[in-house]
């Protein structure tokens, strides 16, 4: 790290992301709390509850189960996992019960395995579920207890603290996790306890100090706070989207998929959604159990591709058409794009009819891949086509660069108008593409 160099140069220019080289991607894993909360009884539930069994666990499916090639490589402890008291020389420490082995074990089970660990602090006295927080006076210990024991990630919460706490603190961890020399990733919850916009919130001091950032509320298992969150994010996209970029992502929070709360499709649709928004993608669920169906999802390599796709542009909503159907649009590096139609209706199926270039693409026909049902079709510009959209659910399209009119040699027929809910498609996939 360079740090005074970089502390100098963000000081005359304002413009760089935290010099710690990590998350160039958003970044993907598994994170405790939507799931297991602050479950600490693990004499009555020994499977479910915070402790190194938990995480070990996790670390198992992610490694076996075809999870840590696909990129979810953080294994994330929340809050609960600490003592109530910290040690003789002030250093936090974990519940000695739970965590027998102690953290440092955990992060070599994790490195020996090809994962990453990530561990939960709080900038005020307290965490949000009353465990030690780390007061000013504590922020270069807890860097350096973290950096001691090989941990790769901090989300640092910011419970029983206030706005001249965070303000100083927050920057303050950014400096004291570079000067250990440990590359570790740095979450900042600080946005989210100042209201997530501006003048309060500066997104452009949160892409120097933070990797990623919570701007809103907490997500919880059910389709309402998924959509909430999400039109958070929308409603808001001028002011927080051009913050994001590589090694500095805006996080609506977790994955729920595989829980309880979601629908197929509405399952189908946050995935989608969170890959537009260029969010990370944290699942917190349990993967020792989690069905075949939300496998399929939250492991989908072309959302996946979207989600990572190196330029880490966060996408936005195009439209909110009458009929209830939402466009949302993402670009793309090597001129692709990413399109979503999301339905608010609670009918049925809609057959929801657009073009191209009623979505300001340019002249040219271009190939469209549907990620959900492995389809492809190919459409002009300005050729109609009609995709069904299932209430609450969503078409995600990978649109790959157009090809223009006179250099088209055209082995592939053009389908107008394109059903991605038909048989008749080409289904010829651009070698390479997944
Ligand atoms: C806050 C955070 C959550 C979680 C809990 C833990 O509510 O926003 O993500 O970390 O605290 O207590």
């Amino acid at each position: 790290m360079h740090l005074a160099v970089a502390i100098f140069a963000s000081a005359l220019v304002c413009t760089l992301a935290l010099d710690n080289g990590l998350m160039r991607t958003p970044p993907m894993g598994w994170l405790a709390w939507e799931r297991y909360r602050c479950d600490i009884d693990c004499e009555r539930d020994p499977k479910n509850c915070i402790s190194e069994n938990l995480f070990k666990d996790m670390a198992d499916r992610l490694s076996e189960d075809g999870w840590r090639e696909l990129g979810y490589v953080y294994v994330n402890i929340d809050d609960c996992w600490s003592s109530m008291e910290r040690d003789e020389q002030g250093r936090l420490q974990a519940d000695p019960k739970r965590f027998p082995g102690g953290i440092a074990n955990l992060a070599r089970y994790m490195h020996d395995r090809g994962l990453k660990l990530g561990i939960y602090g709080d900038m005020g006295t307290h965490t949000c579920g009353g465990y030690p927080g780390t007061n000013l006076d504590q922020i270069e210990t807890d860097a350096q207890t973290f950096a001691d024991w090989g941990v790769d990630m901090l989300k640092l919460d910011g419970c029983y603290s206030n706005e001249s706490v965070q303000a100083e603190g927050y920057p303050r961890m950014s400096k004291a996790l570079n000067a250990t020399g440990r590359p570790i990733a740095y979450s900042c919850s600080w946005p989210a306890y100042q209201g997530g916009l501006p003048p309060k919130v500066n997104y452009t001091q949160l892409g120097e100090i933070c990797n990623l950032w919570r701007n809103y509320g907490d997500i919880q298992d059910s389709w309402d706070s998924v959509l909430s969150i999400s039109d958070w994010f929308f409603k808001n996209q001028d002011i927080v989207g051009p913050a994001a970029g590589p090694g500095k992502w805006n996080d609506p929070d977790m994955l729920i998929i595989g829980n309880f709360g979601l629908s197929t499709d509405q399952s189908r649709s946050q995935m989608a959604l969170w890959a537009i928004m260029a969010a990370p993608l944290f699942m917190s669920n349990d993967l020792r159990t989690i069905s075949s169906g939300a496998r399929a999802i939250l492991q989908n390599k072309a959302i996946i591709r979207i989600s990572q796709d190196p330029m880490g542009v966060q996408g936005k909503r195009l439209l909110q058409d009458k009929s209830g159907i939402d466009v949302y649009w993402r670009p793309l590096s090597d001129n692709g794009s990413a399109l979503v139609f999301f339905s608010r209706r609670n009918d049925m199926p809609y057959r929801y009819q657009i073009s191209l270039s009623k979505l300001n693409y340019t002249t040219g026909i271009y190939k469209m891949y549907e990620v959900f049902m492995g389809k492809v079709g190919t459409v002009e510009d300005t050729s109609e086509f009609t995709v069904s959209v299932n209430p609450s659910g969503v078409v995600m399209l990978y649109v790959f660069p157009p090809v223009k009119h006179r250099q088209f040699h055209g082995n592939a027929k053009l389908h107008g108008p394109a059903h991605f809910h038909h048989h008749d498609l080409d289904n010829a996939i651009p070698p390479g593409f997944l």
